[in-house]
């Protein structure tokens, strides 16, 4: 009962005190050049998606594309990027292997969302192009630190890449420019109650990650709850004579019909490729919060849960002896902004228009 007390009393302090959302982000249309980016990815439906979006974006310069193991073993992920990069005709992209398993825990796999191939059984040409010779944590530390603050890491996996890097090479995290990442819930999650799949599959990686002191934008599940592809958009796609918009298509039907096994009969989320539409532009994003988010690594019920101070203070405590009594409520720096209202329409908008035009000759 007291404590139901004292919590009310601290949240409406935290209410009158807590920062304004800031507004939605700089307005990356008005960038004059491109954003490079560095693709970290387990494909995975949705990875696959985020990809083509972004490949077939202009404000965006893909300097790499980073495999993980995740939604599938990293051998088959790397399998289905060289795939994707050839059918959005981007061969280029230099395609890297990264950690087949995560940092402490058992991998776990998800087949059974994105089918056995983790392109959910759809079909494409076996790859003509080879993997980069380079291990990826090696290929991100090349790239990084030959132009500080110029790279974007956007992963959509496991973070297990992410904090190998950072554990490899001090200082990398003030290197990089920002990290918008999908990943993480701030309201319950999809692998457990708790925790989202990409945190849960490596805690202890997401951790290294959100204590490095790099600029993060976390892309969680409230936020592409928002963004759904739903059984009405796929016509448009089917009819275009673009190889990738069939492609997209197909994949749309595997992905939502995933959800409607579930009883979800709303769509699909489209969590992947929210984290791209945000590195193409921030405005997406109506509303941003920076919170303080930390990762459980030991809790039973919360592991890889992604702890959300919203309010960023804590209450601290004087030790009266038989007792305890707040002290104070000392400030608490966030160390991530989470996008919490997105344009949902202009969204799908971006994200359907680009993958239905025509392939670039
Ligand atoms: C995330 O988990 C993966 O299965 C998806 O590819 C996405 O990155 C959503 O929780
Ligand atoms: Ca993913």
């Amino acid at each position: 009962m007291r404590r139901t007390e004292v919590f009310g009393v601290i949240t409406l302090a935290a209410c009158l005190a807590a920062p304004s959302p800031s507004p939605a982000g700089e307005p990356d249309p008005t960038r004059e050049t491109p954003r490079r980016v560095i693709l970290d990815v387990d494909p995975g439906i949705d990875d696959a998606l985020a990809m083509l979006l972004a490949m077939r974006s202009p404000e965006l310069q893909i300097e790499a594309i980073t495999v993980v193991s995740g939604n599938v073993i990293v051998d088959q992920g790397v399998r289905n990027a060289l795939k994707l990069v050839e059918l959005a005709g981007r061969g280029e992209i230099p395609v890297a292997m990264g950690a087949r398993y995560p940092l402490k825990r058992k991998l776990i796999t998800a087949e059974t969302i994105h089918g056995e191939d983790g392109l959910g059984n759809q079909p494409l040409p076996e790859p003509t192009v080879a993997v980069d010779p380079r291990p990826a944590v090696d290929l991100i530390i090349e790239i990084v630190t030959a132009d500080p603050g110029e790279i974007t890491l956007v992963p959509v996996g496991p973070l297990t890449n992410i904090a190998q890097a950072f554990q490899k090479q001090p200082g990398l995290a003030g290197q990089v420019a920002e990290i918008i990442l999908m990943g993480g819930s701030i309201a319950g999650g999809n692998a457990t109650a708790a925790a989202e799949a990409n945190i849960y599959n490596d805690p202890e990686a997401a951790d290294i990650v959100f204590r490095s002191g790099a600029p993060i934008t976390m892309v969680d599940l409230q936020a592409t709850a928002q963004t759904r592809i739903e059984r009405k958009h796929l016509p448009r796609l089917r009819q275009s004579a673009s190889p990738v918009a069939q492609y997209v298509a197909a994949l749309g039907d595997v992905y939502i019909g995933f959800a409607e096994r579930l009883g979800f009969f709303e769509g699909s989320d489209l969590h992947d490729p929210l984290a791209i539409g945000l590195a193409i532009d921030k405005t997406l994003a109506l509303e941003m919060r920076p919170m303080w988010i930390g990762v459980e690594t030991k809790g039973e019920l919360t592991y890889g849960e992604t702890v959300a101070n919203r309010y960023l203070m804590d209450e601290a405590l004087k030790d009266l002896g038989d007792r305890y009594t707040i002290s104070g409520f000392p400030k608490i720096e966030p160390n991530a902004d989470v996008p919490l209202k997105i344009d949902a329409e202009r969204f799908l908008e971006l994200f359907l228009s680009r993958l239905e035009s025509e392939d670039p000759s």
